[in-house]
């Protein structure tokens, strides 16, 4: 071994010990002649001293060091002068005198400042990924990295000891419909032929349910070609899972306990049962399926008092099948107005024609800049029905049922914001049930899957959907949520090859498509496919999130940026003509879609 200690191992009772250390130059001091270096690895950081009147030879090669250059050292292992302790670090109490230091390598100056602590780091994402090996020697990216590390393994204790097989399933395979775009790998052998990179192992996991495998797991790597947010990667990992003999709640109940007994005992917090929460009663309350359960500020629907106001907005609304929704901003009086007129741009990013606003002050006053439209009783009345009191500021939003409860849903998380209301170190799961079976999409007119079209209906919901009434029926799909993140999904399947069909087609599938596309998936039901259901924990997002962070990037070793790209190895990258020509490709770029 090329040394005896690593970088955070050595305390008070290694003092007097020889010991060979090895690292990267994390900072260099020159103090009065004697040389003070961080040597930095993995596992921390120790002082290590080059003192020329200890070893002058040694000393002269010491003046050389420069930040990230990788080290060998050997010496003596002293305590620290009383004083100068450093209780920032795990071996603060000593610090090592060199008599042999080996250079492994040089490095140049590096473009980051990799001892930088992470507020300070303010290089723009692009650098960082460019140089992403060197923005990877971050103690507080490493740790990322390794909390990482450590779910997984505990993931994959919990599902053996639960009786799951861990199966691989094809990264070449035939398109799975999740909702986002493909990417494609042309066939080389099979001209103009294409496969898809999986989005997730859907239809691979409930074929193995159908082989009779029972309980499945995989650590899966998924592929989605959308457009890209803090939360969302072009490549992502699922934990991803599914049973067979199952109901919805045989699943949530695995979920509970993956929840308790792994991801609990990692970042070390309690968990109460976790509060399932129908989909409608979410939209209505938190104006979001993934409410953000850390505080309350829950949202009313005024509609029926707002139905016989003067106050044409609000009249109109209703009278046009619209809603109105109120919710009370507690201790939030004192908004002043620049504070309102953001507030009513910001909702107004999500549709909303305007916000009402009222203070309800000392003595149960209410101020509002509608005043002349609303009687005393009708403002009392408004003000009740949310659980508004003096000091709080009363919002209002009228508009479609989906335009007022998103934009109430986002007002509530923007008022949460202002108020300092987001406590990372809170963790608030909820499960979201009773998804719509579909939704429609104003653009495209035409119905998709909320979910995917393997999703069952619920069985009381079964002849709505079969009578064609798309619009209300509930589908047995449930979401994890944690802090008004989605970190998983998942759903009971359909199991009666007639029923997938019907569905195929409910969604606007011809038979030719449906046999073309799902044929193969379709006709397997029809060899005794076992009632199943299953879930996937978006990876990445479970950790971030536990972690207190909105951008999964920091837990991914090399993620891409906003465009798909990385900056480090210029991927995606144009090819050698002759790779087209074998995968019978000719390129039109010029053409715009
Ligand atoms: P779904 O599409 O809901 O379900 O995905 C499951 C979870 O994966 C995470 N996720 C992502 N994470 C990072 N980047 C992305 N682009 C991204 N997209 C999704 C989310 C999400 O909750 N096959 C079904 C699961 C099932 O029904 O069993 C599926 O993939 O945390
Ligand atoms: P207007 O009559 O458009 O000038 O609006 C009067 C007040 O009502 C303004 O302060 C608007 O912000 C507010 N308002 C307008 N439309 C809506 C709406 N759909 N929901 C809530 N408030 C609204």
């Amino acid at each position: 071994m090329k040394r005896t200690h690593n970088c955070g191992e050595l305390r008070k009772n290694d003092i007097g010990k020889a010991v060979t250390l090895c690292g990267w130059v994390d900072r260099r001091r020159d103090l009065g002649g004697v040389i003070f270096v961080d040597l930095r690895d993995k596992y921390g950081k120790t002082q290590v001293v080059f003192n020329p009147e200890h070893n002058a030879d040694v000393h002269k090669i010491a003046d050389t060091l420069r930040n990230e250059f990788v080290i060998q050292v050997t010496g003596e292992v002293q305590s620290r002068p009383a004083g100068m302790e450093n209780e920032k670090i795990s071996t603060g109490d000593i610090d090592v005198k060199i008599n042999e230091l080996v250079i492994f390598n040089k490095s140049e100056n590096p473009p980051l400042a990799v001892n930088d602590p992470k507020e300070e780091c303010k290089e723009n994402d692009d650098l960082r990924l460019r140089y992403r090996y060197l923005d990877l020697r971050r103690p507080w990216i490493q740790k990322n990295l390794m909390l990482k590390s450590k779910l997984l393994g505990e993931t994959h204790a919990f599902f053996r000891r639960n009786g799951f097989e861990e199966i691989e399933t094809p990264v070449l395979c035939k398109s799975t419909p999740e909702g986002a775009r493909d990417y494609l790998v042309p066939s080389r052998v099979n001209p103009g032929k294409f496969y898809a990179l999986p989005q997730s192992p859907q239809q691979y996991k409930q074929l193995l349910m159908i082989a009779g495998m029972d309980r499945y797991y995989q650590i899966a790597k998924c592929f989605r070609d959308e457009d890209l947010r803090a939360d969302r990667q072009p490549e992502f990992t699922q934990i991803d899972l599914e049973m067979s003999f199952v109901e919805q709640s045989d699943v949530m109940a695995m979920l509970d306990n993956f929840v308790k007994e792994v991801l609990a005992k990692i970042w070390g917090f309690e968990i109460p049962e976790i509060p399932r929460i129908k989909y409608a009663d979410a939209m209505l309350r938190y104006g979001s399926d993934k409410p953000d359960l850390r505080f309350d500020l829950p949202i009313f629907d005024v509609s029926e008092i707002a139905a016989n106001v003067d106050f044409t907005v609000f009249k109109s609304v209703v009278a046009n099948k619209g809603v109105v929704r109120g919710l009370a901003a507690k201790g939030c009086v004192d908004f002043t107005r620049k504070q309102i007129d953001d507030l009513t741009a910001f909702v107004g990013r999500y549709g909303a024609k305007g916000l009402v606003w009222m203070r309800v002050k000392d003595g149960d006053e209410i101020e509002t800049q509608v005043a002349k439209f609303f009687t005393k009783d009708q403002l009392n009345a408004l003000r009740d029905a949310i659980g508004g009191k003096a000091g709080d500021m009363l919002f209002f939003i009228a508009g479609s049922e989906k335009i007022a409860a998103n934009a109430m849903g986002h007002l509530r998380l923007e008022i949460a914001r202002i108020k300092d209301l987001m406590d990372p170190q809170v963790r608030k799961f909820a499960w979201v049930t009773e998804f719509p079976m579909f939704e429609y999409s104003e653009t495209e007119n035409r119905y998709s899957s909320m979910h995917h079209p393997f999703t069952s209906p619920l069985p009381e919901h079964l002849d709505i959907m079969l009578s064609g009434n798309l619009k209300d029926c509930k589908a047995q799909a449930y979401d994890l949520v944690l802090n008004g993140v989605e970190i998983g999904g998942g759903s009971v399947r359909i199991h009666n090859p007639d029923i997938q069909e019907k569905v195929f087609h409910l969604l606007g599938l011809s038979e030719a498509q449906v046999k073309e596309k799902f044929g193969f998936f379709v006709d397997a039901f029809r060899f005794g496919a076992p009632p199943h259901g299953g879930l996937a924990l978006g990876l990445d997002r479970v950790v971030a999130t536990l972690e207190g962070q909105d951008s999964i990037r920091d837990f991914i070793a090399f993620p891409k940026n906003t465009s798909a790209s990385s900056p480090m190895d210029s991927s995606p990258s144009e090819v050698d003509p002759v790779q087209l020509l074998e995968t019978h490709i000719s390129l039109n770029v010029s053409q715009k879609l």
